[in-house]
């Protein structure tokens, strides 16, 4: 029997399938969301695998309902790519959580992400 269920948001990530792989150990039953599926995960049967994108309100919300938790490494894959999409579909994504009662999410910030009282360093 799981100990509880997880929903990891961006498993196609080299940190998600990580995850996917050290939660099925500890005994977590997951659910994946992404836009794409891997094989690895379609073709086991003790993942539920969902396909969607960040804005896709109604997916998104199947997939976090009944959750016990979300781990989320949803990012730029670079610095060229559009990190705008993430901040509504994070704001999506908590509003979900809280109309859908699930209250806990770990997730993964990225670089990009400035803060005033930053320094700087080799990377910015
Ligand atoms: N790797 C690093 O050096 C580093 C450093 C600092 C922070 N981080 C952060 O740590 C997290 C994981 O990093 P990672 O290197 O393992 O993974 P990654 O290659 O950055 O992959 C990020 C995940 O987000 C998804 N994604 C990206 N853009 C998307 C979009 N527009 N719509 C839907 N899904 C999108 C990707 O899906 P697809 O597979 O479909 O593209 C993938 O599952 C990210 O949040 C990253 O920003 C990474």
């Amino acid at each position: 029997m799981a100990i509880g269920k997880l929903l990891v948001l961006g498993a196609t990530s080299p940190t998600g399938k990580l995850i996917v792989k050290r939660a099925q150990e500890l005994g977590w039953k997951v659910t994946v969301y992404g836009r794409r599926t891997l094989p690895e995960h379609a073709e086991d049967s003790s993942i539920k695998t969902v396909q969607g994108q960040l804005d896709d309100e109604d997916i998104l919300r199947t997939a976090i309902a009944d959750q016990h938790v979300v781990i989320s490494v949803f990012g730029p894959s670079s610095s060229r790519a559009d990190a705008d999409v993430f901040v509504p579909a994070y704001r999506l994504i908590l509003q979900t959580m809280r109309c859908v009662g699930v209250k806990r999410i770990i997730a993964l910030s990225t670089y990009s992400v400035v803060d005033p009282r930053d320094k700087p360093n080799l990377l910015r």
